[in-house]
Order: structure tokens, then sequence, then C-alpha cells
């Protein structure tokens, strides 16, 4: 998986660069989720399938902004799925967003996503890459390379708290949980991009970030593919839990259709366990 972890470098400086020199206009399309595309969405996805074209060990690309599954290489083991630019509705205002990638080998199910990686385009550009045997590896581009700075590890109990949607929207069991959290202490922590928010929650040692299931959106908002696994499988690997409204393991959802979208819940044990007690789980 080499080749793929080079080749998300590579593409990452070159993302970094169109955020950072392109317009930021829509472009006059809508994505499978029915969501309008921004050129920055579009540009990015073809930096990616352009990057990834000659990759001999990936046999398909499965993107947040393409309907179907593009077929590559006949040879390739491995899938990849992937938000190209994640949060990029809050590039107009100068927020950090991201890029974020799912290697699956076989089926398109959470069993069978073998490593992870997220690369987070903020005052610095930053990757992080877990596999099902190693904790998430933080590197930073310092001097124009990546360079490893450590794993990442999670504590038993944070501090932060973050949960996504609608609070209107939310139910009543929800906001109880999350009025309660704030009443222990916790602190809010919300940009409204998941790469940030999770990569906050993650390096300041743990909390929760939530996206339930609302009134309007009630399978959640983030996709399962891109989105949501990739992400579970960083938070296991740091020590911290992952699941799903029902108490499902995040890495054990079975989506039926690559832009499903799954209510997720990543935090460190003890806010995991809160959430299950909470929820009846
Ligand atoms: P994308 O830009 O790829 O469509 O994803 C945006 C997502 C995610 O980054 C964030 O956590 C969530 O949308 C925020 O949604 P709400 O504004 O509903 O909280
Ligand atoms: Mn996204
Ligand atoms: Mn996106």
């Amino acid at each position: 998986m080499n080749d793929i972890f080079e080749t998300i470098k590579h593409v990452a400086f070159e993302i970094d660069n169109a955020i950072k020199t392109s317009d930021l206009g829509y472009s006059n399309s809508e994505n499978s989720s029915g969501e309008d595309q921004l050129k920055l969405d579009v540009q990015s996805d073809i930096i990616i399938e352009k990057a990834f074209a000659n990759i001999t060990s990936v046999k398909a690309l499965v993107s947040e902004e393409k309907e179907g599954v593009l077929s590559l290489s006949k040879s390739g083991k491995y899938t990849l799925c992937y938000d190209p630019l994640d949060g990029s509705s809050l590039v107009d205002v100068n927020l950090s967003v991201g890029s974020i990638f799912g290697i699956y080998e076989g089926e398109l199910e959470g069993k069978n996503l073998v490593a992870s990686a997220y690369v987070v385009y903020g005052p610095r550009i930053e990757l992080v890459i877990a596999t099902r045997n190693t904790k998430p590896m933080l590197s930073r581009v310092i001097a124009g390379q990546f360079k490893e700075i450590g794993e990442i590890s999670m504590n038993e109990k944070g501090k932060l708290n973050a949960s996504g949607g609608t609070q209107q929207n939310w139910s009543p069991m929800h906001k109880t949980f999350i009025d309660n959290l704030f009443a222990e202490g916790y602190r809010l922590r919300y940009s409204g991009g998941m790469v940030p928010d999770l990569h906050q929650i993650m390096l300041k040692g743990g909390g929760l970030f939530s996206y339930p299931a609302t009134t309007d959106k009630p399978q959640g908002k983030l996709r399962q593919l891109f989105e949501v696994i990739p992400f579970a499988l960083m938070y296991e690997q740091a020590g911290g839990e992952a699941i799903n409204h029902e108490g499902l393991r995040l890495l054990e959802l079975i989506p039926s259709h690559p832009h499903d979208t799954s209510p997720c819940f990543f935090g460190s044990k003890h806010e995991i366990t809160a959430l299950r007690q909470a929820y009846g789980l």
C-alpha cells in the first residue's frame, strides 16, 4: 500500500495549491447526494483521479463526487473510496478542510477496510495514516516534505464535544445527552468540517464527535464509505470507539449503495459508554 500512501502525499500538495489559488465559485452540477458541487470539489476529484490512474494496486475509485465506480487496474487489489474535499463550503471563510481516503480490499463494507488516511489543509498540511495493526501516524509538511511526527493515542476520557446537524432537528434524547455533557464541563468545538473537528478531538486527547440521526436526515449526513468508515478505523486504532445510533461498530457497516450515509459517533471510551447509556444501547 506504500504506493497509495505516496500518491496521497503527492495529491495533498496539489489540492492544497488548488485551495490556495483557484476560483471558489460553484460548478453547474450536483453530486450524488444532491449537493451543489463547488469548482474546487470537482478539481480536487480530478487531481485524485489523475494521480491514481497509473497506480497498479488500485482496482477502482469511488468518489463522493462521482456517481458510480471508476475501474482502473485489472490486477489491482484495492478499491480507493474518497472524499476529495471535505468541508469545501468552509474554504470561502478560510477555515481548515480535508481529504479522506478509505482503502478497501474486497467488497465495499466496513470489515474490508484495510487502511485509511486523511489530509488536513490548515495553517499547515498534515496527513494521518492508520492501518488495522498500526496506530494513526501523524505527519506534517516541514520544508516541503512530509515528516512523521508521532503516533496518535486518545485518553480514556476527553474534554471536547462536537455535535453536527441542526439542533432543532435533534431527537430529545440526543439533546438531553449533549446538554448533560456540557453541564459536566465539556467544551464545544465544532467548525463544520469533520476532518479538522475529528482531528482536533483525537489530538487533544479525546471527547465526542456526533452526527446523529435528525428529523430531516434520519440516516444522518455523513457518508459511510468515504467519511464514516475511514474515521472509525482512525478512532479505534487511536484507542477510542466509533459506533452508530444502534450501537453497531461503524467498522461493521455494510453500505447498500456507495453514497449511503449513517448516523455516527466517534469518541474516547468514556464518552461512548455515556452515549450507550443515554441512548439505551
Ligand atoms: P462535504 O463538504 O464533503 O459535503 O462534507 C461536509 C460535512 C462534514 O465535513 C461536516 O462534519 C458536516 O458536513 C457538517 O454538517 P452540518 O453543517 O449539518 O453540521
Ligand atoms: Mn465530506
Ligand atoms: Mn466533499
